[in-house]
């Protein structure tokens, strides 16, 4: 998979690809991630890039040509199966959105600065509009991300227990159950009985029991 992230802070996303999981995704050629500095594409002497909304409302407005230009060069390179624009007023991120996303070949992520970006760039090149969640950032790095982890980390290889990523909480629309480690007994803390009975079955019902009996409890809404 590859991720083309345009923004006017590509320095703000650099850590996160270059430590842990998404570190050896990228390492091993499972993911490749660039960023593109829409600065590169600002106009004239001050490469500009944002201007005042029309009808004078307050803050800045991101400029049609450069997102326009930097999106169109992308293009011409290769063929895109979503732009992705992270906005808050967009689709609410969930497993299911990561899971489609992460069987994709070549996504663009946006990151909205200022008020956003000028309508026309929604309307000419974006096809999917992302939330991370109902809350405002300061623009959209953050959250571009919060995606690219969600996704990256789906990719056939990325993790070493493939199983695990399908037993994560929301795979199923349940939450995970509780897990335990060793020892088996702190300070009169003790590990429930049917995990140490070495009974499979019983395991897993208990497991699955324990997954429905906390999301009912905090995520009912994931039931319904
Ligand atoms: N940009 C600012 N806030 C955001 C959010 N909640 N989700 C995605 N992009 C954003």
């Amino acid at each position: 998979m590859r991720i083309d992230i345009i923004s006017v802070l590509p320095e703000l996303m650099e850590s996160p690809f270059k430590t842990s999981i998404l570190k050896r995704a990228v390492d091993k050629g499972l993911a490749e991630v660039y960023f593109h500095h829409l600065r590169e594409f600002g106009l004239g002497k001050h490469r500009q890039i944002d201007d005042a909304p029309y009808g004078g409302s307050a803050g800045m407005v991101m400029m049609i040509e450069p997102l326009d230009q930097c999106i169109s060069q992308l293009k011409a390179q290769r063929d895109y199966d979503e732009v992705i624009y992270l906005t808050p007023d967009g689709e609410t991120l969930t497993q299911k959105i990561a899971n489609t996303f992460s069987t994709k070949q070549n996504l663009i992520f946006l990151c909205g600065h200022y008020k956003g970006i000028d309508q026309r760039v929604r309307e000419l090149h974006i096809t999917k509009e992302i939330s991370i969640g109902d809350y405002v950032l300061t623009g959209g790095e953050l959250a571009a991300c919060v995606l690219a982890d969600s996704v990256i980390r789906l990719l056939p290889g990325v993790l070493n227990d493939e199983q695990s990523a399908l037993t994560d909480s929301f795979q199923d629309n349940l939450l995970s159950p509780p897990i335990y480690t060793r020892p088996s007994e702190y300070k009169g803390l003790k590990v429930p009985d049917v995990l140490l009975s070495g009974n499979l079955k019983k395991i897993q019902d208990w497991l699955h029991e324990e997954s429905v009996k906390i999301t009912l409890e905090k995520r009912p809404d994931l039931l319904e």
